[in-house]
């Protein structure tokens, strides 16, 4: 039976061995990945410096060979395969931005749509679909008005553009991306990410990409890896990361004609750990409110307690806390447990 996993990994492990001086350290640059990537969907690949990211993209597209563990994508056996996984299933990134470098050393000075042509055969996709997608995938990118300038006039952020638009020009259905929204601006980035929603929800294309940008992850991902110290620590929905990662809600009120005792009110409630007065710039006064979480009972408790003092609410809601803030308050907690 086929698998319904488009990608799939067993025990990963690769290990570096680097010489520090005059000792050799032996480092788990991804340690015991197992992995399973469903068709269609985007993931997000997170995790601090050096946790593994770059490496465990690298072996997927065949660029590394691993020490252990397999690796199956698009039903190949990448350990057999090898590199030629980009030639039948793979857009990565790192070869298509390697030869978009080279070329355009030597024809940089044509105009864009003729040079992402010539990468585009080179690269051996159908002529047929280069030849119809071309302006479409221009526009995609945003590139259209520059389509007779020559690439080497582009810029860092344009240059990752003109990488996406020729890896549109493939019929292949993964893309690998490493931090791909690095050098956009945030318009373009979110452009960028629109790309990626429209290749998996209207392309069925599957798309592995790393970020440090947790917007980029909340934005568009189906799913999310998050890796420590070469280690998979959480595979999932990034909401519901966010529901396990905190024990605590915030409440965020605002309410006109403060009164001088609603502080000391609100801290006295049943239910409510801790009260954080914000600063305000238009008169209004601003609480967070802590509680316990699923606490529902304590919010009329809360709009009660406003009334009976004489203020009134301009507005009640629940804070939901970004992925940026998970990540932090996930690796601070595993690094202050190491020490
Ligand atoms: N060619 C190499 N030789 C030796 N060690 C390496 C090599 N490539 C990576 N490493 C080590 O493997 C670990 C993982 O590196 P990797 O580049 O995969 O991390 P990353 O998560 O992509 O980091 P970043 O967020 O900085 O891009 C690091 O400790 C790195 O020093
Ligand atoms: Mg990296």
């Amino acid at each position: 039976m086929l698998s319904k996993y488009i990608i799939e990994t067993y025990n990963l492990t690769k290990i570096f061995k680097l010489k520090k001086g005059r000792d050799i350290v032996w480092i788990k640059a991804n340690d015991n990945i197992t992995l399973k990537i469903e068709e269609g969907k985007v993931y997000g690949i997170a995790g601090p410096n050096g946790s593994g990211k770059t490496t465990l993209i690298k072996i997927l597209c065949g660029l590394l060979l691993p020490d252990r563990g397999s690796v199956i994508v698009d039903g190949y056996d990448v350990l057999k395969v090898k590199r030629n996984i980009n030639v039948t299933s793979v857009n990565a990134i790192f070869a298509i931005q390697d030869l978009i470098q080279e070329f355009i050393g030597y024809i940089g000075r044509l105009p864009t749509y003729k040079f992402l042509k010539y990468c585009a055969y080179y690269m051996g996709f159908d002529a047929q679909k280069v030849e119809t997608g071309i302006d479409e995938a221009l526009d995609m990118v945003s590139l259209s008005g520059w389509k007779d300038e020559w690439p080497v006039k582009f810029s860092t952020g344009m240059l990752r553009r003109l990488e996406l638009a020729l890896a549109l020009l493939s019929d292949k259905p993964i893309y690998l991306l490493d931090e791909p929204t690095t050098h956009l601006d945030p318009l373009s980035a979110k452009k960028f990410r629109n790309i990626l929603k429209i290749l998996a929800k209207e392309q069925g294309k599957t798309i592995l990409f790393t970020s440090h940008l947790m917007d980029d992850i909340e934005d568009v991902c189906d799913r999310v890896v998050f890796l420590k110290n070469g280690k998979i620590i959480f595979e999932g929905d990034p909401e519901y990361l966010k529901d396990i990662t905190y024990s605590k809600e915030v409440i965020r009120l605002e309410v006109i004609d403060e009164s001088s005792v609603l502080f000391d009110r609100l801290k006295s409630l049943d239910g409510v750990l801790e009260v954080k007065k914000l600063k305000s710039s238009n008169g209004l006064g601003i609480f967070n409110i802590i509680i316990e979480k699923d606490n529902a009972d304590v919010i009329p408790e809360i709009s009660k307690v406003v009334l009976k003092n004489g203020s009134s609410i301009f507005e009640i809601r629940k804070i939901r806390p970004n992925l940026n803030e998970v990540f932090i308050k996930i690796y601070e907690e595993s690094e202050q447990d190491e020490t």
